[in-house]
């Protein structure tokens, strides 16, 4: 990382406070006087300002109970986004892992480690994640079959991983899915002949949502939380 961005993200100093830093020749780089706000630094480098060496940024992680008719994509004119309920420094550099349509209520994980995100998301994570789904129609004997012998998806070559339910009443369930294809529970319940009329997602792997939170709020992930995902 260049090095006004490596102090930028460490501190609140932005990144024109941290080129004038550099311009001043208060930054050291392992005791060196920098001067070149371009330069990589190298993890085992120590940078400090006047003196005192700052920390390489930490990655953040938080949990959000995203309330319905908030998108969760980084920008949109016409609708409120997730990342835009969030009052954190540096929020252009957060990102979603694994949206929620507009209409979905419940679970989102945020993060700047690009690297968990993708653990998270890839086509290749078995990570669960389990859903309160409601039904217009009510729920058929065939259901649980047919979902852990794997749907069909209307324009898929492939069937969907086996899912699993437990059934709640006449119309919701519990589904369990180990994928997150685009609109994959709508889709899979279309294709059993019903309609999704909701969805709220309250579990990632092992990451629950916290019951604290209210529709809009959010909180940092416990350690053990982020190291949930492997
Ligand atoms: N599946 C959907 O259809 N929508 C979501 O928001 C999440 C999973």
């Amino acid at each position: 990382m260049r090095l006004d961005k490596y102090i930028s993200n460490a501190t609140d100093l932005s990144r024109t406070d941290a080129k004038r830093l550099i311009k001043n020749a208060v930054v050291t780089i392992d005791d060196v006087i920098a001067s070149n706000p371009a330069r990589k630094i190298a993890a085992d480098e120590t940078v400090a300002i006047e003196g005192s060496a700052i920390n390489r940024a930490q990655s953040r992680y938080f949990m959000m109970n995203k309330p319905a008719g908030v998108v969760s994509v980084t920008k949109d004119h016409n609708n409120p986004t997730a990342i835009g309920l969030m009052y954190e420094h540096r929020s252009d550099e957060l990102q979603i892992a694994g949206r929620l349509d507009i209409d979905t209520t419940g679970l989102l994980l945020i993060t700047d480690d690009g690297k968990w995100n993708h653990r998270l998301t890839s086509p290749r994570s078995d990570c669960a994640k389990i859903y309160a789904v409601g039904l217009a129609e009510p729920i058929e004997s065939n259901y649980q079959e047919k979902l852990s012998a794997g749907v069909l998806l209307d324009g898929e070559k492939h069937r969907c991983l086996p899912a699993s339910m437990e059934q709640i009443d006449d119309y919701h369930l519990t589904l369990r899915i180990a994928e997150g294809k685009y609109h994959q529970v709508k889709r899979m319940f279309a294709s059993l002949g019903n309609h999704v009329v909701s969805l709220h997602r309250f579990q990632v792997g092992d990451i629950i949502l916290d019951a604290e939170l209210e529709p809009g709020d959010y909180r940092p992930l416990t350690d053990l939380e982020v190291a949930s995902i492997l």
